[in-house]
């Protein structure tokens, strides 16, 4: 493993339990975060973002199972472990020290009896902080998100906006200083606004504490602006993945490149032509359709689309697509 990847995930599948069979909603998915980077995993709603995620945490609801896969994260120290074989225990540990998690919808999860510093205090007693200069001290990470401690501190969540409490839930994630964060869908509940607000502020924080970030949305303009190096999640499978320029500049996969062309301000800037529509809704991934999962929305289906899943191909260095388009059988 290089390096310069901090998290290697390979064949990762989790299915849910339903009454009427099983949702794969993590399909044999095979993943590099860059360390210092910033990682883009885009995919319409539904697409298994989340599922992602709470698999690599260990995070999940009752009815999921991690049915096969290794998730191998190589801390700044240089220690290399398998996050789907460690104990509960330490796993717990490592998430917050190791890797902050902003969950979908956050902002929401702010308890409304407790002020501001009583947070911090208490995010930090949680990992077993208790030293009254280090709880002082994780304040100042107020800062990084744009917020005078002064000012923020004694007040409680209501007394702030919905973008204020969304950095502020960053602000207590970096407060253990972790190695990486991880944001589920970030802007989706905030204004124009404080969407760009937000937008600096994870720039920044690349910029000034180069911390690793794992940035998970629907939102390609998100991705456009911020993300090193992007993973496009269909169905349950990443089809593409590759670096900034890799994605918008050359996509591949004909579904990355339909959904560059159905988002108005990235078809200005990268096309120059009409925003076109997506035809069709993403498949169940309760029943998905045989071969490639794309093949009912494609343009260009053939017999063997059906058929067969496409294997991922490395077609340049860092450029994968899986698709049967690039593949030789
Ligand atoms: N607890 C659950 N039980 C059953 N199905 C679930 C559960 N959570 C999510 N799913 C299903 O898994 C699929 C992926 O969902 P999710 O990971 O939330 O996608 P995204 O984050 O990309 O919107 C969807 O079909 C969703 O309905
Ligand atoms: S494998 Fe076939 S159906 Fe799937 S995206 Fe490629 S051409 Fe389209
Ligand atoms: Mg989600």
């Amino acid at each position: 493993m290089s390096s310069d990847v901090m998290i290697s995930i390979r064949n990762l599948k989790m299915e849910y339990l339903v009454r009427e069979g099983t949702i794969k909603a993590v399909d044999n998915i095979d993943l590099d975060i860059y360390r210092h980077e910033i990682t883009g995993i885009v995919g319409e709603s539904g697409s298994g973002k989340t599922s992602l995620i709470e698999t690599i945490l260990r995070i999940l609801p009752r009815n999921a199972r991690i049915r096969s896969g290794k998730v191998i994260l190589r801390t700044n120290r240089g220690d290399e472990i398998d996050l789907m074989s460690l104990s509960e225990e330490t796993m717990r540990r490592i998430r917050g020290r190791v890797i902050g998690y902003v969950p979908q919808g956050s902002q929401t999860s702010l308890n409304p009896v407790q002020n501001i510093r009583q947070h911090f205090i208490e995010t930090l007693k949680d990992h077993g902080i208790h030293d009254e200069k280090t709880i002082e001290e994780s304040y100042e990470k107020l800062k990084i998100v744009g917020l005078e401690p002064s000012s923020v501190l004694s007040k409680f969540p209501h007394e702030l906006s919905g973008g204020m409490k969304q950095r502020v839930v960053i602000s207590l994630t970096m407060a253990l200083n972790p190695e990486i964060i991880v944001l589920d869908e970030p802007t989706s509940a905030l204004d124009i606004f404080s969407q760009r607000i937000l937008l600096n502020i994870l720039d920044n924080i690349r910029e000034k504490f180069r911390t690793t970030m794992i940035l998970i949305t629907h939102d390609l303009p998100v991705v456009a602006e911020l993300a090193d190096r992007v993973a496009v999640l269909y169905a349950g499978k990443i089809v593409e993945y590759g670096s900034f320029r890799d994605i918008f500049e050359k996509p591949l996969h004909p579904y990355t490149q339909m959904l560059i062309r159905s988002i108005p301000s990235i078809t200005n800037f990268y096309t120059k032509s009409i925003p076109k529509p997506i035809p069709g809704e993403p498949p169940s991934l309760l029943n998905p359709p045989p071969g490639c999962r794309f093949n009912p929305r494609c343009p260009f289906t053939r017999e063997i689309c059906v058929r067969e899943d496409p294997p991922m191909i490395e077609v340049e260095k860092g450029h994968y697509v899986k698709c049967w388009l690039y593949a030789r059988k």
